[in-house]
């Protein structure tokens, strides 16, 4: 259940207002004070346990894999978004002449990994965009037919959180035969994700924005028709067996069981494994309608200040709930950065925009905060 007061649970003064999540989220204390452990324990290396090294990721993927809505065996640990769509990227195909859809000012990590993609298989990219008041469904839908071989899409988009109907692509990409390849970083525990109706082939996520985990701890989950594909490198620990230390040379070819054979080398991650563990059981005691109540009330609210003060609303007409872009005049925007720095208010700026990432954490007082500077600025 989510406290009263959430804010308690972090280390945000309250002079800052940090909508800036979508960026890089606030390490929760239980996850400081759990890394701080790890760090402690690898000090002393002796004290480092079977559990350590075996059990407790185990118990990091199926928190993400709850809410992912996925089994844990369909996920796998990952250090970063680009590793999970490089990971996707060698179990699919693309004849020459096809192409991989793509959205207009996607994030890097997916663009140049799948541009790679691209002139490996010697298919081309089709980059959709969408005109202005247009929601990207529609503009994606218009443009994904028979040539596609990949639709490679986030659900919101990254920079403002405009929104993409997944089931409608997912079924469209089924019906054409593309794979569907998502890039969830933005949406994870913030939107409910139904497997059952996207139906993607991989899906990719940070833990370090939303989930508010450690930097270098990502998510892959792979549906079951690539459990038994290739993965980007071959560990040790991600053969069957491995937990016997004393018979590792009694070389093995299988895997650990599922998406597990993605798993990155020393997923252990002695040091970080247990902020990640205590931030995700965090999102799970709070529960993902709470946070979404919460995180949406907030969001609302700014986006109705922001629009009664004159700003335009660049993530319109359809935008996740939790995420908000507003347009900024070009002379106001140069201003708004430092006026914002100076009223303790952190946001995201692209290009005249700035984008909006509440958490649970954030208040009304940030919200007024934050409202006092953009009358300021408009
Ligand atoms: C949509 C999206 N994907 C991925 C990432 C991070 O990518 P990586 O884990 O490859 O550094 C970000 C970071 O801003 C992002 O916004």
């Amino acid at each position: 259940m989510l406290p009263a007061d959430p804010r308690a649970l972090f280390e945000i003064p309250d002079e800052i207002a940090y909508f800036n999540c979508a960026s890089i989220g606030p390490l929760p204390r239980a996850s400081r004070e759990a890394i701080e452990a790890g760090a402690a324990r690898r000090a002393q290396p002796w004290h480092v346990t079977m559990q350590n090294w075996v059990d407790e990721h185990e118990e990091r993927r199926a928190l993400f894999a709850g809410i992912a809505g996925a089994p844990a065996d369909a996920v796998a640990l990952i250090p970063s978004v680009s590793y999970g769509v490089a990971v996707a990227a060698r179990n699919l195909a693309a004849a020459p002449g096809q192409q991989v859809l793509l959205i207009a000012e996607d994030f890097p990590s997916d663009v140049y990994t799948w541009r790679a993609f691209a002139a490996e298989k010697g298919c081309g990219i089709v980059t959709v965009a969408r005109a202005p008041g247009e929601p990207w469904t529609e503009a994606v839908l218009a443009r994904l037919d028979a040539r596609v071989a990949v639709v490679a899409v986030p659900n919101v988009q990254w920079t403002d959180g405009a929104l993409l109907d997944l089931a409608r692509i997912g079924a469209r990409a089924r019906e054409v035969g593309a794979a569907l390849v998502v890039d969830a970083s933005q949406s994870f525990g913030m939107m409910r994700f139904d497997l059952d109706a996207v139906r993607p082939d991989f899906l990719v996520g940070v833990g370090y924005k939303w989930l508010l985990g450690p930097y270098g701890l990502s998510y892959l989950y792979a549906d079951e028709k690539y459990w038994d594909g290739a993965p980007l490198e071959e560990n040790w620990l991600s053969r069957l067996g491995s937990e016997d230390f004393s018979s590792l040379v009694d070389y093995r070819e299988e895997y650990r069981p599922g998406a597990r054979r993605y798993d990155m080398g020393e997923r252990s991650a002695l040091e970080l494994n247990g902020g990640g563990l205590a931030s995700l059981r965090l999102m799970h005691d709070w529960g993902a309608a709470a946070i979404a109540e919460r995180v949406g009330a907030l969001t609302g609210r700014i986006e109705a200040e922001a629009t009664r003060l004159g700003f335009a609303i660049s993530s319109a007409p359809v935008r996740g709930p939790h995420l908000l872009g507003i347009e900024l005049p070009r002379e106001a925007a140069r201003r708004a950065f430092s006026l914002l720095r100076e009223r303790g208010v952190y946001v995201a700026f692209r290009g005249n925009a700035i984008r909006i990432a509440a958490h649970v954490y954030n208040n009304d007082a940030d919200v007024d905060r934050l409202v006092e500077a953009l009358a300021e600025i408009a």
